[in-house]
């Protein structure tokens, strides 16, 4: 790549405060985003838009009562992105949702790479009650959709592999988004990413 990469270390997780509004208008507004995150990313991303989903991220759960966490990421002094984690219901409990982007004018520099890292850690080593944190990487590319449109899913799997996690399948027409279906590719980690396979195991 043509950046320098990041030091990992300078990349940091913090909750989201009202003065972000600015930057993630700036930074979120972005159809490539948009386009491969959930439609609770708004796009164009407005100030209305931003206050709204300001309020919805800047939560206050605790980690025992959680059903989202979401963070902005920082590098150094500068908001470059976000990172979410949603836990699923039932008997799904035991699963979290990931999501992330990052600001197109920092792509390419890591900045994900060490974000995911970190969320997942936190995920595993803070939240409790986690045994898996997955993530679904749509696939908006022409040998899934039939129409050539928007970036390729490459660089999200490659951070999910960078950050320990595994391919488990593709989710044919699992996503749908400006009227057009787009694959999804399953990416998971488990916490103990040893622990041995369950499928031939009977609930008591
Ligand atoms: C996917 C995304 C988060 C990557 O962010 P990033 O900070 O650029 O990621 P990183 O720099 O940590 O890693 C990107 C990888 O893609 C590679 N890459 C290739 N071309 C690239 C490009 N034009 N720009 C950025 N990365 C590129 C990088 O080299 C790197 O792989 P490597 O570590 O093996 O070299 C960012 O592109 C984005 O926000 N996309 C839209 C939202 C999205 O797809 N989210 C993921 C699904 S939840």
């Amino acid at each position: 790549m043509a950046h320098r990469q990041v030091n990992p270390a300078d990349v940091t997780l913090r909750p989201w405060t009202l003065s972000d509004a600015e930057a993630l208008m700036r930074l979120g507004d972005d159809r490539d985003i948009w386009l491969n995150l959930r439609d609770r990313f708004p796009h164009p991303f407005t100030a209305p838009a931003a206050d709204l989903w300001l309020a919805e991220h800047i939560d206050d759960h605790d980690v025992m009562t959680w059903s989202q966490k979401s963070f902005a990421i920082w590098w150094r002094d500068e908001l470059t992105g976000g990172v979410h984690l949603e836990r699923r219901e039932n008997v799904h409990r035991i699963c979290a949702d990931l999501t992330f982007w990052v600001g197109r004018p920092f792509w390419g520099r890591g900045i994900a790479r060490a974000a995911v890292r970190a969320a997942t850690a936190f995920a595993f080593d803070v939240l409790l009650g986690l045994e898996r944190v997955q993530t679904f990487v749509f696939d908006w590319t022409v040998e899934s959709t039939g129409v050539p449109e928007g970036p390729g899913y490459a660089e999200a799997a490659r951070v999910l592999e960078h950050a320990g996690y595994t391919l488990e399948g593709r989710l044919r027409h699992y996503a749908l988004k400006g009227g057009q279906y787009g694959d999804a590719l399953l990416y998971a980690r488990l916490k103990s990413a040893s622990a041995p396979s369950t499928a031939r195991a009977r609930p008591r």
